[in-house]
This record gives C-alpha cells, sequence and structure tokens, in this order.
C-alpha cells in the first residue's frame, strides 16, 4: 500500500458532513441543535487547520517548488477567512434562540453559509491539487507516515478515515 498524504482529505469529507448537520439543523428551526453541530465543526475544522499549519505547511514551504496559486501564505489566508465566518456565523445561529422571525433569519443564515462553503469548497481544492500532492512526492514513506501518525493522534476523526 502506498501511504500518501492525501488520505488526510477524507477529514474535508467528515467536515463537510458535520456543516451539513448543522445546515439541516438550521432547516428543521432547531437553533440549540444548530448550534451545537456549529461548535462541533469549528472544533474539527480549527484542529484540522492547526494540523497543516504547524504540521504541514513548514515543510511544504521548505521542500515543495509550489507554484504562485499553490504559495503557503494563501492558505494561511484562506483558514483566516474562513475562521472569520465560522465566528459570524456562530453568533447569527445564537441570536436565533431570540429572532423574531426565525425562517427569515435562518435564510439569512443560509445564504451566507452558500458562501461559505463555496470559499471552503475552493480551498479544499487548492489544497488538493497543490499542498497534498506535491508533500507526498518530496516526502520519504517513512517521512509520510510519521506525519500521518502526529496528525491522526489527535483527531477524533480518524477512525473513519480510509488509511
Ligand atoms: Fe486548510
Ligand atoms: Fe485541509
Amino acid at each position: 500500500m502506498t501511504i500518501s498524504l492525501t488520505s488526510l482529505m477524507s477529514v474535508h469529507r467528515e467536515l463537510d458532513a458535520l456543516f451539513l448537520y448543522h445546515q439541516r439543523a438550521l432547516l428543521h428551526l432547531d437553533s440549540a441543535l444548530a448550534l451545537t453541530a456549529l461548535q462541533r465543526y469549528e472544533d474539527e475544522l480549527l484542529r484540522h487547520m492547526k494540523d497543516e499549519e504547524d504540521l504541514l505547511l513548514p515543510i511544504y514551504s521548505q521542500r515543495s517548488e509550489y507554484p504562485a496559486v499553490g504559495a503557503p501564505k494563501l492558505f494561511i489566508d484562506e483558514h483566516e477567512k474562513m475562521r472569520a465566518h465560522i465566528e459570524v456565523l456562530k453568533d447569527a445561529t445564537a441570536d436565533l434562540a431570540d429572532a423574531d422571525d426565525i425562517e427569515r433569519s435562518v435564510l439569512r443564515i443560509l445564504g451566507h453559509e452558500a458562501f461559505y462553503l463555496r470559499l471552503s469548497s475552493h480551498h479544499d481544492n487548492r489544497e488538493g491539487t497543490y499542498l497534498y500532492p506535491l508533500l507526498d512526492a518530496v516526502l520519504s514513506a517513512d517521512e509520510r507516515l510519521d506525519l500521518l501518525d502526529r496528525v491522526w493522534q489527535g483527531s477524533e476523526l480518524r477512525q473513519t478515515a480510509n488509511i
């Protein structure tokens, strides 16, 4: 079996599933569940971003020959934007409990979330095109295994990953 860091891309699919769970709760006007689900999504998202920023991107910066569209700063900047969007969405979801017109408020949140999801999907595609495959190309099998070990040690999602 080839050891590949692209197996970590399964985290993106798990994150998408958690976000969808949050959106389902919104559609059912269950503001408490929507907020809990969004917080869970945020926890996992931050953990994943930290792994990328602390473990993967430093090596990528030093050793990979990336093109301008795959520059490390772009990934960091996108992480920052995504974190900021999630903060706004959490506040808006928390405010639903006191909303005068909850359907209207939910529609506004879903509109914002459509924008967020495009940003997130663009980011995931960029990582899938540059970060993960270019890292694979410069790392030995032992180095890849070591990195995977360190990432999965801290993740609750590792049981569902196909590695
Ligand atoms: Fe990322
Ligand atoms: Fe990622």
